[in-house]
Formats: C-alpha cells, sequence, structure tokens
C-alpha cells in the first residue's frame, strides 16, 4: 500500500534574537519567571517587512534541496498559518510562484498550533489516494503581528518561524496514522477576537490581539496531549517503547514534560526547541524537527510521534516511520 514518506526537511528562523532580558525592558517580567514558568530563553522575530511568505519561502527550498527536488516535481502545496501575508491569494499560493511551481493545487490551512499536523493529515490522504505524488508542506507563521506587547501573560511565549517537508509516495512505510481533533466550546479560553468578516478594516490595528486564559489552556493541553498519546498507540496496537523520538508542539517545556512522562520517555528522546524558539504555533513542529534531523539526532527507521495543541482548540498527532 502507498504512504507517505518525509523525504525531505528544512527551516528558517528571522535573524534578530529577542531575549528574556529585552523583554525585562518592555513588560514587567523576569527572566527566571519566563524560563521557571515556560522553559524560554529567547525567541526569533520577523523584520518589518519580512512576511510569513518570506519565511515559508526559505523552509520551503531547504527542504526542497535535502529532498532533491525540484520545481517540477512538487505536485501539491499546503501552508499552514494563522497570519498569513494578505487576505488573498493565500500563502500556498503566493509561495507556488516564488517557487516557479504551476498548476498542483495550493491552499492553506488554519488550526493554529495544529495546522502543521493538519496539514500532514491532508497531504497524507492526497498521496495515499493517489491525488498527489510529492507534496510540500509547510508551517510557518508571524506570530509577532498578532502579540500584544504591553501583555506579559502572552508576550514572552510567541516568536516567529518555518518549518517543511516534502512527502513522497513510497512503497515503505512513512506516515503510519494520523489523528486530528477539535472542539469549538472553548473559544474563550485562547482566541484573537477579530477578523475581516468581524469587520477587521473598522478597528485599530492594536486589537488583534492574542488573547489567552493561559492556566486554563496549560490544563486542557496536559490531559488531551496525554489522551492523544494514547490514542495514537492503540490504533497502532504499539506500546510506549515503541517510540523513537516524540516531536511535540513547543508552547511551554512544562507541557513537553507531561507528554514525555506520560510516555514515560527520557527528556533526551524528545527534541525540545521551546528554549530558543519559543511556540512558533503552526511552524513549531516542523522546526524542531528539522534541527533534530539536520543534528542526526533523528536517523532513518526511527519512529516518531509528532503532536500539538492549539486554538480552536484543536489537537492532534502524526505516527511516522523516518
Ligand atoms: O500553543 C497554544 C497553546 N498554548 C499553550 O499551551 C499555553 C499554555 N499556558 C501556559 O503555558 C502557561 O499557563 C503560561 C506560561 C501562559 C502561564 O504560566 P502559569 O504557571 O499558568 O501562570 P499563571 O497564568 O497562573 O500566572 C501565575 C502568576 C500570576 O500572578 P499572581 O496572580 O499569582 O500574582 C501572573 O500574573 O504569574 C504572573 N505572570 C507573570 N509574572 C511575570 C503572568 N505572566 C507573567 C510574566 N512575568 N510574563
Amino acid at each position: 500500500m502507498t504512504s507517505a514518506r518525509i523525504i525531505g526537511t528544512g527551516s528558517f528562523l528571522p535573524e534578530r534574537i529577542l531575549t528574556n532580558q529585552q523583554l525585562e525592558q518592555m513588560v514587567e517580567t523576569t527572566d527566571l519567571w519566563i524560563r521557571e514558568r515556560t522553559g524560554i530563553r529567547q525567541r526569533h522575530i520577523a523584520a518589518p517587512e519580512e512576511t510569513t511568505c518570506d519565511l515559508a519561502e526559505q523552509a520551503a527550498r531547504r527542504a526542497m534541496s535535502a529532498a532533491g527536488k525540484g520545481p517540477e516535481e512538487i505536485d501539491l502545496i499546503i501552508v499552514a498559518t494563522t497570519t498569513p501575508d494578505q487576505v488573498f491569494p493565500s500563502t500556498a499560493c503566493l509561495l507556488q510562484s516564488r517557487l516557479d511551481i504551476h498548476g498542483c493545487a495550493a491552499f492553506d490551512i488554519q488550526a493554529v498550533c495544529t495546522g502543521f499536523i493538519y496539514a500532514l493529515g491532508v497531504a497524507n490522504s492526497f498521496i495515499r489516494s493517489g491525488a498527489a505524488r510529492c507534496a510540500l508542506v509547510i508551517g510557518a507563521e508571524t506570530l509577532s503581528r498578532i502579540v500584544d506587547w504591553s501583555d506579559r501573560q502572552t508576550c514572552v511565549l510567541f516568536g516567529d518561524g518555518a518549518g517543511a517537508v516534502v512527502l513522497e509516495a513510497a512503497e515503505t512505510p512513512g506516515i503510519i496514522s494520523t489523528h486530528l481533533h477539535a472542539d469549538g466550546d472553548y473559544e474563550s479560553l485562547l482566541r484573537v477576537p477579530v477578523g475581516i468578516s468581524k469587520g477587521y478594516h473598522k478597528l485599530q490595528q492594536e486589537q488583534a490581539f492574542i488573547e489567552m486564559k493561559g492556566n486554563e489552556v496549560f490544563k486542557m493541553a496536559v490531559t488531551t496531549l496525554g489522551r492523544i498519546v494514547d490514542e495514537t498507540l492503540e490504533a497502532n496496537q504499539m506500546k510506549k517503547t515503541d517510540i523513537d523520538w516524540l516531536i511535540p508542539h513547543q508552547a511551554n517545556i512544562r507541557i513537553i514534560n507531561a507528554t514525555a512522562k506520560k510516555l514515560r520517555m527520557a527528556m533526551d528522546r524528545v527534541v525540545v526547541t521551546v528554549d530558543t524558539h519559543g511556540n512558533t504555533s503552526a511552524a513549531s513542529v516542523p522546526l524542531a524537527l528539522d534541527v533534530a534531523v539536520r543534528d542526526g539526532r533523528i536517523r532513518r527507521g526511527d519512529t516518531l510521534l509528532l503532536e500539538a495543541f492549539g486554538g480552536g482548540f484543536t489537537w492532534g498527532s502524526v505516527l511516522v516511520k523516518y
């Protein structure tokens, strides 16, 4: 049976780094509080003229180069983002043009921090059904644009970046299973409460910010991610020890620790980038994946569990034979 194999990964981070010490000058916070409560030391912030598509383009080029694939071989582009460049065309279409790819399906997916997991799930279905053979799947964000830089409860958490994979149809195992979920009842806990149809153009730009009841989101994230671990293992009749690497969404080191504990997994089998990247929403999982592929930790044949939880609420996992 045809499966979707990851044949190349890539990522890109904006040059500018914002440290906790710099945040101490901006809001009433401390480096110690941020490190102890979140595990974050620094995050990357896009330059004023740098857009989500700019970050996505660099990550995509690196993934295509790692995969040894040219533009003519890509027949599906999916970009997971909550911070698209413009209302339309989609960031995926803008990217398609920049990469000189023509004619294939290209679209964005909006599932906030779970966006890349959703995008992998959709691309996997395209490949398994024969609708695509070689897919470029990207998570890219300029989250700094929707952060209230005067709100210490949220501004210390987020960062910008992009990560990408190239998936190809193969007869050997690749993506083993995907598990996608949402429950729209929790909007009040995590949201940006404005948008185009609600009259964004009539508002001051300053009102389009992330609002989060952090503590309640935290508790939901821990229990929900624990459940998704069980669901993924049960669906594949696998044991905890069958997982070689956990590649979690990078929101908070304490949430990551709790999921690793649930898997009875030592932290040296967990890819952690939250310390240097912060929470980059849809970009966080592919960024972490690329870091661990490039530094040689993740090897061919390893079994990877990718998971995420975020606004919506949305959550999900992807089990991969790398
Ligand atoms: O990626 C999408 C999903 N998002 C998440 O998964 C985020 C989930 N939530 C979290 O990661 C954590 O809840 C936070 C890091 C956001 C907050 O950590 P917490 O341990 O849940 O803290 P808290 O919200 O309960 O606040 C504890 C205290 C409060 O002070 P009082 O009321 O105890 O006096 C806050 O006002 O910490 C205070 N506080 C801060 N202090 C210094 C909140 N933010 C800051 C700050 N610096 N930046």
